[in-house]
């Protein structure tokens, strides 16, 4: 078990943020304190007078210190666009991240990262969750939503974490179809693909079960 992940996923709206929670829930139950972090959030709304996203909420909610929402999701962005766009004349700053990160570091056991879309997502202009990941130095966990087309998407995803240079901790399949045809399979297909374990199938659920989907994880 490291100190801290990040989480990247085969693409947007691949159940990043059940297993970001389901990971913060698992290191709990291994006697650990946790915190999580959104670093960059496109698609926020107005609360108590500042710009929140639904993930940093529920990831600053399922922490085991309180902390403000500033640190957990330093870039709200009210566009549901990608960054670099919804960012627009307040571009992220990795920098500013690495520095918010390391405070975080110093409240919890381990830190889980939340990234923004998939692995080359942009960030800002210039620069990727790869870029990010890179610079905080964190291992990666990848979030593979189990669908069509998704053994693809995990091939080319796990290829480009390994030409970035970091290691790669592992993946989860999350089950966000009903009903989908051959899931094992596909899971079994990925598997052979990626060299690091497989840490968790997350089952599929109408309504999240962090206790539980964090009990189908092994790190
Ligand atoms: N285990 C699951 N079972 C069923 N649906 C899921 C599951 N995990 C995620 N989903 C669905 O996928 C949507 C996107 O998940 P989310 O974790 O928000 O993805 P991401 O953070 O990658 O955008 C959720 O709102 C939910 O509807
Ligand atoms: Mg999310």
């Amino acid at each position: 078990m490291e100190n801290a992940y990040f989480v990247t996923g085969t693409d947007t709206n691949v159940g990043k943020t059940w297993a970001t929670i389901a990971l913060m829930q698992y290191f709990q139950n291994c006697g650990k304190t946790v915190v999580g972090m959104k670093p960059v959030a496109a698609g926020c709304m107005m609360l108590d007078g500042q710009l929140k996203n639904e993930d940093a909420l529920l990831i600053q909610e399922n922490g085991s210190v309180w902390l403000d929402y500033d640190l957990i999701n330093p870039y709200a962005y009210e566009q549901p666009t990608s960054p670099h766009i919804a960012g627009f004349g307040n571009p992220a700053d990795l920098s500013v991240l690495a520095v918010k990160f390391d405070l975080l570091k110093s409240q919890a056991d381990v830190v889980v990262v939340e990234g923004a879309g998939g692995w080359y997502s942009p960030l800002n202009e210039q620069q990727a969750n790869s870029d990010l990941a890179q610079l905080l130095g964190l291992p990666v966990i990848l979030v593979v939503a189990i669908r069509l087309g998704c053994i693809n998407h995990a091939r080319l995803t796990y290829e480009a974490i390994l030409r970035s240079e970091i290691k790669c901790a592992g993946w989860i399949a999350v089950c966000t179809e009903a009903d989908l045809h051959g899931e094992e399979a596909i899971i079994s297909m990925i598997k052979d693909c990626i060299t690091e374990p497989l840490l968790g199938v997350i089952p599929n659920r109408t309504i999240a079960d962090f206790n539980f989907f964090s009990e189908q994880l092994a790190l």
